[in-house]
């Protein structure tokens, strides 16, 4: 059963101290894929939520989003659209700048890889804070004013938010949540699920 399944998984993340700094516990999903049959009942238990959902979308986040999002993709018969930290896709992109404990970070995701009303499952491993998966919801939702006036005015009275991607986040999806740090309220009205607590 379900319980089984989880209680594989748990036990095959492995959770490394001061990683990567002294106080951070790491949780460490490469040995979840060096045991198959655990990271199997990781996949499934996704595939089984998400097959009948109507999901034409797995956007996965790099880069242990890309781990979990194709073959979750694959099963229910999606396409997989990588979000990536910055200048690492050709295409034109779109972009969403983010907060970080210290400074800012920036997720892109190729213009044209998604069309209004197409409806979304957003992947990732973890959710710590929250603020990567927001980004997420975000970028698949808006389109950031900042790109599409790039040479037009460069004013300061631009609209935040010039016109909707419009995409419709059905939900967002982690193996480990890092319940403490209350990533999930930041999601506002999207849900989430996760596997385990880490
Ligand atoms: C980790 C994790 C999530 C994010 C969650 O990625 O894989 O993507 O942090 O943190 P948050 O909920 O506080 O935003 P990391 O920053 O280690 O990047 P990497 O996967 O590229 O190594």
């Amino acid at each position: 059963g379900d319980d089984t399944r989880i209680a594989r998984i748990s036990s095959a993340i492995r959770v490394i101290p001061d990683f990567p700094k002294p106080g951070i516990l790491f949780q460490d999903i490469t040995t979840l894929l060096l045991d198959p049959r655990a990271f199997r009942d990781s996949i499934d238990l996704f595939v089984e939520r998400y097959k009948d959902k109507n999901i034409s979308v797995v956007a996965g986040i790099e880069a242990r989003g890309f781990i979990f999002g194709p073959p979750i993709a694959l099963a229910i018969g999606a396409k997989f659209v990588p979000m990536r930290k910055p200048k690492k896709l050709p295409g034109e992109v779109i972009s969403e700048e983010y907060s970080l404990e210290y400074g800012t970070d920036v997720m892109e995701m190729h213009v044209g890889a998604v069309q209004a009303g197409e409806r979304a499952l957003i992947v990732d491993d973890l959710i710590a804070t929250g603020g990567t998966l927001c980004a997420a919801i975000r970028l698949l939702g808006y389109q950031s004013a900042r790109k599409l006036f790039h040479d037009m005015d460069g004013g300061e009275n631009r609209p935040k938010i010039l016109e909707r991607v419009g995409v419709d986040v059905v939900e967002c999806a982690c193996v480990i949540e890092l319940p403490e740090l209350k990533g999930r309220d930041r999601l506002g009205d999207k849900p989430l699920f996760v596997l385990i607590n880490g």
